[in-house]
């Protein structure tokens, strides 16, 4: 009598499809593991080495920003002027319309042994020929501007964009130099005007929109510096406080 089992029962190619299939799953699923293991790995690395490049490149690039920024200031007032760390002692201040700011900017106060030599900060021309210009104003403390410079415009290349003096064809007296030791508080609101308009200030023919736009929110800038002198210069650093 024959009692071995008999492996060829109708269940049992069923039941090897289902282990065949089962090992599959298994190894699939292994495999599928393995790969996203091996994927969190390179993740991982990648984002160590993301950081690690943040880190190291933080410091030259807020190095540089803030040298770039030097530079700039270094033409509206000359460092040898002051003697004090510009960049901090920086006062915030809220938006200011009399400067055509909309947000938040800052008031650097240059100071020479302590004393008050001159304020340094943006405005925005709103009516340039092209849109906005920014503009970097300078004004001493006895209310002289001490320089402006052009930090960013739209206006047409060749035409309006002599405001810049690296643009402006008279190098020896760029347009912008004319500004430099005038005062608000001289001139007043009907000064700072181009000579088409009464003012004190020439134009280039053919493109007298940037030069009234430019001289009209240099004067708004520096008899809001000067009006606000006392209180710029005493203010605390960490005063967001209005002027
Ligand atoms: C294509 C084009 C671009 C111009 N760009 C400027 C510009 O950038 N700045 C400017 O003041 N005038 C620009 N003008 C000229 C002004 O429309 C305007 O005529 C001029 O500023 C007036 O100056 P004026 O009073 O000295 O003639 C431009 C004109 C044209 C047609």
């Amino acid at each position: 009598m024959n009692h071995q089992s008999d492996n060829s029962s109708p269940e049992q190619p069923a039941a090897d499809d289902a282990l065949a299939a089962a090992t599959d799953a298994s190894d699939a699923y292994t495999v599928s593991a393995r790969a996203a293991a091996i994927l969190l790995v390179f993740a991982l690395l990648a984002t160590a080495m993301m950081a690690m490049v943040y880190r190291a490149t933080q410091a030259p690039i807020a190095a540089s920003t803030a040298q770039e920024r030097l530079r700039r200031i270094n033409e509206v007032l000359a460092p040898a002027e002051y003697d004090n760390d510009l960049l901090r002692d920086a006062l915030s201040i809220p938006p200011e319309p009399a400067l055509g700011l909309a947000s938040g900017s800052e008031v650097l106060r240059a100071r020479a042994r302590g004393q008050p030599v001159a304020l340094i900060f943006e405005a925005i021309a709103p009516d340039g020929y092209g849109g906005a210009i920014r503009l970097l104003v300078g004004v001493r403390a006895d209310g002289r501007l001490s320089g402006v410079r052009v930090l960013e415009h739209k206006e047409t290349p060749g035409l309006g964009d002599y405001i810049d003096p690296a643009r402006d064809r008279r190098r020896a007296r760029p347009w912008i130099e004319q500004f430099v030791g005038t005062s608000h508080a001289e001139l007043g609101d009907a000064g700072f005007r181009v000579r088409k308009d009464g003012g004190q200030f020439d134009a280039v023919t053919g493109a007298t929109v940037t030069a009234r736009a430019v001289t009209v929110a240099v004067g708004r800038a520096a008899a809001w510096a000067h009006a606000h002198r006392a209180e710029l210069f005493a203010a605390s650093l960490s005063g967001t406080e209005r002027p």
